[in-house]
């Protein structure tokens, strides 16, 4: 069976992956990639981001981006923008900061009006904010919320809106996933920003997991945010081991994607299922978190794990 026929039968837009544009040059792994069976959605890991696109003031570069929206099209595949505005992978002259209110709105204005503008019709959604949370539910300290407060959100929100009106607006997160004063940041944050009559359409949930613990209360957050008016989608999903792998947490690993997958499948509001690049081969996982990895569906040669057929059922 095959991970997006699977997911599209069960109602999903889409099962997905990251990708990026190193990557596009290995033939194995872009057999996988371009296979619409399994992928009817990719994002793009980097070269999206605010450092690829505006590494100056006002000059954009679009190519790598541009690289990986044509491939999808050419595969039948929707698009995720990923992402407007982060507090990471930043140009040294964004996040050195010194702008005045009114200058940084402007910057913010432009770079989301001329990104998203630029893929006007081509994107399903788009990540506009990444992240704008601490762990506690606080504001993360940024150049953004350090000198806008949280206008920021929607000074992009407003002008991604204007630049691709078709575009599913999405505010992106991690820890999000669970109970706790993140989650609640975050619905707090929609509901204001819906009362506020600013344009938001979903939330993603990243969904970064470690093996053997993932929430048991994800259907339930989901539902919390769905009744919000906003739509959900599992927007990075790997779910990784302190490395080395043995048959026993491989098995657990199995479990735990059905657990995230079936979570999604059970509320209608959960549009996809994007996983975070699908081969551990290419993982963000081990560069990230010291001693651990082996956390995507197809192991480093491009095999199969029983990850996968964890999605399978979980559809
Ligand atoms: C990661 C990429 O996969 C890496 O290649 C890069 O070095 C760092 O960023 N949350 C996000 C993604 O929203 O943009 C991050 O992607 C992973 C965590």
């Amino acid at each position: 069976a095959f991970s997006n026929t699977v997911a599209k039968a069960a109602g999903k837009l889409y099962f997905g992956t990251a990708t990026d544009n190193s990557e596009l040059t290995n033939t194995a792994y872009t057999a996988i990639l371009d296979n619409n069976a399994y992928f009817g959605q990719l994002s793009p890991a980097n070269s999206m981001k605010w450092d690829a696109t505006e590494p100056e003031q006002g000059v954009f570069t679009f190519t790598g981006g541009d690289q990986i929206v044509a491939l999808a099209k050419s595969n039948g595949q929707l698009m995720r923008g990923h992402n407007c505005v982060w507090y990471n992978q930043l140009p040294s002259w964004v996040s050195n900061g010194g702008f005045t209110e009114a200058e940084l709105t402007t910057i913010i204005q432009n770079h989301c009006g001329t990104l998203v503008g630029h893929y006007k019709g081509e994107m399903y959604s788009w990540d506009v904010i990444n992240e704008p949370f601490n762990d506690d539910g606080t504001w993360r300290s940024d150049v953004f919320y350090n000198t806008l407060g949280t206008s920021f959100v929607q000074i992009a929100l407003e002008a991604a809106s204007q630049a691709d009106p078709s575009a599913k607006l999405y505010i992106n997160d991690y820890n999000i996933e669970y109970a706790g004063p993140k989650a609640t940041a975050m619905m707090n944050l929609v509901s204001s920003l819906k009362a506020s009559g600013v344009p938001i359409n979903g939330v993603g949930l990243q969904c970064h997991f470690i093996v053997g613990e993932v929430p048991t209360d994800l259907q339930t957050i989901m539902e919390q945010f769905t009744a919000l008016d906003v739509e959900v989608a599992v927007t990075e999903l790997d779910i990784r081991m302190t490395l080395p792998a043995t048959d026993a947490l491989l098995e657990q690993q199995k479990t735990d994607y059905q657990t995230v997958i079936s979570a999604c499948n059970a509320v209608e509001g959960c549009v996809g299922v994007t996983i975070w690049d699908f081969t551990d081969e290419y993982s963000w996982v081990p560069s990230t978190f010291s001693g651990q990895g082996d956390a995507c569906p197809w192991d480093s040669n491009l095999v199969k794990k029983p990850a996968y057929d964890g999605i399978i059922i979980g559809f």
